[in-house]
């Protein structure tokens, strides 16, 4: 039997090749204030969110709704620009279908990229972080309730959820441009809270170098559709307790804004090979 899930994936996706845009080879998620991306692609055609069959819309500030395809350095992507938190009411599986629509459409290989606070007391804000590996601290899961053979196996393995061979690729572009490139584990969170102090030394006990409220769910879909996965973080602020000083949502779009070029320069090498 057909599953409602796969039933929905697939019109989403008609909806979109319908369109006419390129078939995509990479999918991209790109994180707070890292959309910038986009005006980097060519032959773009842009699909509201809102106009896709069984889309969630995303609902917060500085995050934009649009999927896009196109070329990147000629490599065919499709982009989502904003993506959906479980802050924002959203279950993990919402979170998470556009990345089954991405596989539909013919993606093997996702780049997720989020803004996060560095829990590693020797980052700097502005920094990049290679995601090695990742906590999932959100107490949820998108695979939960039956599974629908045809999207993944029922128990996936998590052994390489951040693919050594794209993480190898990101570490020598990195070098090749002298683009400093931390690695780390990142915590994933339901947020919308930043964490205490007290929440950030027991992350830190627990093996985080990075923690942020995205990510996870995505990357487990992703994983289960059996797709190669590369992650990167911007570390954006410190994490609570670590500088004398309040977190803010505009702190975090003000570091994005300027690891931009940076940022831009490190991906634009990546994507044509991965
Ligand atoms: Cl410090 N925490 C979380 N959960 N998300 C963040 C962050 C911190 N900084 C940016 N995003």
């Amino acid at each position: 039997m057909i599953s409602t899930q796969a039933v929905m994936i697939e019109e989403a996706a008609a909806y979109i090749e319908n369109k006419g845009g390129v078939k995509p080879e990479v999918g991209l998620i790109l994180g707070s204030g890292l959309g910038v991306l986009s005006e980097l692609m060519e032959q773009t055609i842009s699909i509201p969110y809102s106009d896709i069959p069984h889309f969630p819309v995303s609902t917060v500030e500085g995050h934009e709704g649009e999927l896009l395809l196109g070329s990147i350095q000629g490599r065919p992507v499709v982009m989502m620009k904003g993506r959906f938190h479980m802050y924002e009411g959203y279950g993990p599986e919402m979170t998470a279908f556009p990345v089954r629509v991405m596989k539909q459409l013919g993606v093997k290989s996702l780049l997720v990229t989020n803004a996060a606070g560095g829990v590693n007391t020797s980052f700097e804000p502005g920094n990049l972080m290679l995601i090695t590996d990742h906590l999932n601290m959100t107490g949820r899961n998108p695979l939960i309730g039956p599974n629908d053979s045809s999207l993944g196996v029922r128990f996936p393995d998590m052994s390489q959820a951040y693919s050594r061979k794209l993480r190898s690729l990101a570490l020598d572009k990195a070098k090749q441009k002298g683009i400093s490139l931390q690695q780390g584990i990142y915590a994933g969170l339901l947020g919308p809270t930043y964490e205490t102090p007290a929440e950030i030394v027991m992350l830190r006990t627990l093996g985080a170098d990075a923690v942020g409220m995205s990510t996870v769910s995505e990357v487990i879909v992703a994983r289960h559709a059996g797709l190669e996965v590369l992650g990167i973080s911007c570390i954006s602020n410190m994490a609570a307790g670590i500088l004398d000083q309040p977190l803010s949502h505009e702190e975090v779009m003000e570091t994005a804004e300027k690891v931009r070029e940076t940022f831009l320069e490190l991906v634009m090498a990546i994507i044509p090979e991965m």
